[in-house]
């Protein structure tokens, strides 16, 4: 399949509410057992970043919101700040306030002098016979700024401007994104594996005129076409009153054009035809307002229409860089590679920004961690001598089921891995660290969003030790709590789940949804507030949309979604999103999608639909509405299953009971289904999933 980009690391997971398995929190922690508990290892401890048990005690609530200072002193600031936390606006923080400062500067320019020579990225071309490109800081340096020139004086772009950004995983996008920094143009990179259709929309959210792409690029053996969606977007976002001025195609192999789609006269322009012009220019670097917004980063909520977090300069450029150095234990001599794509925050957050700003060896990986075989992603780690390792438990999974015995033929030595997406079950957490960390590297299991920048729950790798399945506490100067419907406290212990918040606002957190205020308040804080005329930051709670429990030790483990949002691959989508895919299929009449359980994936998408009446039911619509999907959203959110129903089960007020089929598709407990409209159906719909 040309453009299975669904299969990137990033990665799926149980969601917990009406579109999830059908099992309520409280019973998922009735059948959890409390893990045991796995020291990290002396060696890693005498090296690391933060031993230094006084750091919860410096971090506590009590100090709030000075203790951040020591976040924003990791940075070079061209103008220091005065205030360290603006919160008379609630919920609309704004962080070192007064203060200015470049983030390509901070993860460039301040490292030149000291380690120009060090490789500051290594792409990796997915084909292994292609040589691995590694970019020193200097080199970077001269990259970044000619890109900033053309930007500037070839295409016009200012301070402010948006730009949307189509990429494939090159090192050409982490020079786009740097770029747009020093000129402080806001970019929203797109995932490469989306459709035209979510670049298209994405463009016309953010109010981009300018779209960056590249003609093709590796993947699992395949040449990718990548240039058609750029024409297709374009086209898409004119019909929405959005329109593109140029198009700048970055060229995956330099001096010969890729892509069978031509160039549009006037709005089409290769990048490395016109970049010679601006050999040896220098751009100074913007100083930005911290409260600035660096970039925008789309992600799924509960209604179709996706939303971007927009971050800002300063608050979050401090949270990457602390999170990097005292909980992924990033120091300059290191080698880190990050599986993620950077088209999603975690690519932004430690494959660019955090691993940059300290002066590390970033890896870039084109392709499959399994082409062209599984042992791909060790026969890396070997190669570059990786010692920090960063993935999801979907790419953990499909890698111990392609080949669990593969990392002990290659000679790496992890320090440190890392989990992030979704929850990890015990298991696959114990193959990953017995055979692919071979007990001696330390995990940490990360958990946040990408409205928040950067981590807020993980141990602190030297001072805690893990337990399999939890996250952790809350990382130093976060401060969880899980709140119960009512907004009572669920106290430590209990065994039961409830919503999981964070007391305090932090640096990393966005500054808002781009375009639309209401929705952030809506969304992450009304839930909680009980004042919302309140002027202090103590009475808005973020809300972040995950059932949680916490542990007597003060680990939370977190039970997924409890929205209508699906975890795919780790990443959310929206169930309306799909739905609506589906729907456009000429005969459909509704659509319900859910979560199915994978066992590689997590979880992916299934859809029922019922046709029009008249409509007969043919195998063709399956089809057809995975197109569909495919085509709106992309490979990610491929379903694996498209039923054809009689009906769909139905409350008596009409909604429909995605949490029943969720179950019949799970094979788990459908519970009490006699209060519905049509409690026949369920049975019906039993018949044919479960024979
Ligand atoms: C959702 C956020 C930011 C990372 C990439 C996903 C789930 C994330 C974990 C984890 C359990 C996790 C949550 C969260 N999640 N990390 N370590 N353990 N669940 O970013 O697309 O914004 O999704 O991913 O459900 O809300 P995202």
């Amino acid at each position: 399949m040309p453009d299975e980009r669904d299969e990137v690391p990033g990665t799926g997971s149980s969601a917990v509410g009406d579109a999830g398995g059908g099992v309520s929190e409280t019973e998922i922690a009735v059948h959890w057992q409390e893990e045991e508990y796995y020291e990290p290892p002396a060696s890693f401890v005498a090296q690391a970043n933060l031993t230094d048990p006084q750091v919860y005690e410096r971090f506590s609530l009590e100090h709030f919101p000075d203790y951040y200072t020591e976040f924003a002193d990791l940075l070079d600031w061209s103008k220091r700040w005065d205030t360290v936390l603006d919160s008379s606006n609630p919920p609309f923080w704004r962080w070192f306030v007064g203060g200015e400062l470049n983030a390509s500067y901070n993860c460039i320019d301040r490292h030149l002098e000291q380690a120009k020579n060090k490789t500051a990225l290594y792409f990796v071309p997915e084909p292994e016979d292609e040589p691995i490109e590694a970019i020193t800081y200097q080199e970077l340096f001269v990259r970044v700024n000619e890109f900033a020139a053309y930007l500037r004086d070839g295409i016009g772009m200012q301070r402010g401007d948006r730009v949307t950004v189509h990429m494939p995983m090159v090192s050409q996008l982490a020079v786009t994104m740097l770029a747009c920094a020093r000129l402080g143009v806001i970019h929203s990179v797109v995932f490469g594996g989306f459709s035209a259709r979510a670049c298209a929309d994405r463009i016309v959210d953010s109010g981009s005129s300018v779209l960056i792409t590249m003609d093709g690029y590796w993947r699992d053996g395949k040449w990718i076409d990548h240039k058609e969606k750029a024409d297709q977007a374009v086209e898409m976002a004119r019909q929405d009153g959005r329109a593109i001025s140029s198009v700048l195609i970055w060229r995956r192999n330099r001096g010969s054009y890729g892509s069978s789609f031509g160039l549009v006269e006037g709005r089409d322009v290769v990048v490395d035809d016109v970049i010679g012009q601006y050999r040896g220019q220098r751009v100074e670097p913007e100083a930005m307002r911290s409260e600035d917004t660096l970039f925008l980063m789309y992600t799924s909520g509960s209604t179709g229409k996706p939303k971007a977090a927009q971050h800002s300069t300063g608050g979050y450029l401090s949270y990457v860089t602390a999170m990097s150095k005292l909980i992924l234990d990033i120091k300059p001599t290191d080698v880190y590679w990050c599986m993620a794509d950077i088209g999603w925050i975690t690519g932004h957050s430690f494959i660019v920004y955090g691993p940059l700003a300290l002066g590390a060896s970033s890896i870039i990986y084109e392709g499959s961690p399994t082409y062209p075989d599984p042992g791909r992603p060790w026969r890396l780690a070997e190669r570059l001598d990786v010692n920090i390792f960063h993935t999801s438990p979907t790419a953990i999974r499909a890698l111990r089921k392609v080949g669990a015995e593969e990392p002990t033929k290659y000679h790496y030595n992890f320090k440190l891995m890392v989990t992030v997406g979704e929850p990890i079950e015990p298991d696959v957490w114990r193959w990953y660290y017995n055979v692919v960390g071979r007990r001696n590297a330390a995990v940490v299991d990360t958990w946040w969003q990408t409205e928040n920048g950067g981590f807020l729950c993980s141990t602190v790798p030297a001072l805690k030790p893990m337990k399999p399945g939890s996250a952790g506490p809350g990382v130093p100067g976060i401060h969880p709590v899980i709140y119960d419907e009512d907004g009572n406290e669920v106290p430590a212990g209990t065994g039961k789940g409830g919503n999981i918040c964070i007391r305090n606002p932090w640096p990393g957190s966005m500054l808002g949804i781009w375009g639309d205020p209401d929705r952030y308040v809506a969304t992450y804080y009304a839930r909680y507030c009980k004042d919302p005329g309140s002027k202090a930051w103590r009475d808005w709670p973020y809300f972040a949309g995950d059932g949680a429990m916490l542990a007597k030790d003060g680990y939370f483990r977190i039970l997924g979604r409890i929205d209508d949002v699906i975890n795919v691959a780790g990443h959310r989508l929206g169930t309306k999103e799909i739905e609506a895919a589906a729907l456009k299929v000429a005969g459909v009449a509704e659509a319900a999608v859910v979560a199915a359980h994978d066992e590689v994936k997590g979880v992916v998408p299934e859809v029922f639909v019922t046709l029009l009446p008249g409509v007969v039911p043919s195998e063709e619509f399956g089809t057809q509405v995975v197109d569909s999907v495919v085509r709106e959203i992309g490979p990610i959110a491929r379903p694996r299953k498209v039923w054809l129903v009689p009906d769909l089960p139905k409350t008596r007020s009409g909604k429909i009971m995605r949490r029943v089929l969720a179950s019949i598709s799970n094979r788990g407990d459908i519970g009490d289904v006699t209060s519905l409209a049509n409690p026949e159906i369920v049975e019906q719909i039993q018949g044919m999933v479960q024979s």
